[in-house]
């Protein structure tokens, strides 16, 4: 069972993990970008190249972490992002290629045909104001541009980010034929509120194996 937590930046998708960790003691617990993801060499969307670049530095990274996810999939394996994180991400970026939305997505999705597809993806559904509040009152230092926010985390860019994903799920049959399951939690309230919405949609998940 391979499960996938996405959201925007600032969703709390590392804070949920974090708490799941210390639940679910036998499940194993993977993410993306992973450790020997190249942020160096990111490119800084310069023009419109740069987009299709970071795509594939994205799967490249992608293709190596599937190793992981395959070995341990006698477990419950989950991902704190994964391939939809490319198509909500790298898809407003890349669309300039294209003609509109569906042939963006099916391109990285052509694009990653060697990648196999989570059986759930839970999703948690922040505001943007929210999420780029929760960034900014947690982060201690800027980054090398001398801002606090990446380009990636600028409001502009997440809101291209939120319409790709709920596209993405608005029109999931159209996608794939995998019957991948979206449980999306309302991630704009406290943290136990999460966690224990979370706790349920996982235990209930474990019961129906
Ligand atoms: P993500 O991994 O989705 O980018 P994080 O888990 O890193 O998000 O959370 C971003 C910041 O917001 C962290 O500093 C975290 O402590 C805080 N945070 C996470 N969830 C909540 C919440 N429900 N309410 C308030 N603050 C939160
Ligand atoms: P991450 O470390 O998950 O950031 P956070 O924990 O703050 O959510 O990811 C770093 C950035 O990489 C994030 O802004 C989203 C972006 N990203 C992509 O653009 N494409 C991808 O395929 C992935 C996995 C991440």
């Amino acid at each position: 069972m391979f499960i996938n937590v996405e959201g925007i930046d600032g969703s709390g998708k590392t804070t949920l993990i974090n708490y799941l960790k210390t639940e679910f003691t036998d499940m194993h617990f993977t993410k993306e970008p992973t450790d020997s993801f190249e942020f160096d060499k990111l490119k800084k969307l310069d023009n419109k190249y740069d987009s299709i670049y970071n795509f594939f530095l994205f799967t490249y990274d992608r293709i190596k972490h599937q190793e992981e996810i395959k070995k341990n999939l006698d477990k419950i394996v989950i991902s704190d992002r994964y391939l939809i994180s490319s198509i909500a991400y790298e898809g407003p970026l890349i669309d300039q290629f294209f003609n509109n939305m569906d042939e963006t997505i099916n391109y990285i999705l052509n694009t990653s045909k060697m990648i196999i597809l989570p059986d759930i993806i839970i999703y948690l559904d922040a505001d943007i104001d929210i999420s780029i509040n929760r960034i900014i009152n947690n982060r201690k230092s800027l980054n090398k541009n001398n801002k606090i926010l990446s380009i990636l985390e600028e409001k502009d860019n997440l809101k291209n980010v939120k319409m790709y994903y709920n596209y993405f799920f608005d029109n999931l049959k159209k996608f794939t034929d995998k019957d991948i399951r979206i449980i999306k939690i309302d991630a704009n309230r406290n943290i136990n509120e999460i966690f224990n919405d979370a706790h349920k949609v996982i235990k209930d998940i474990i019961s129906n194996l």
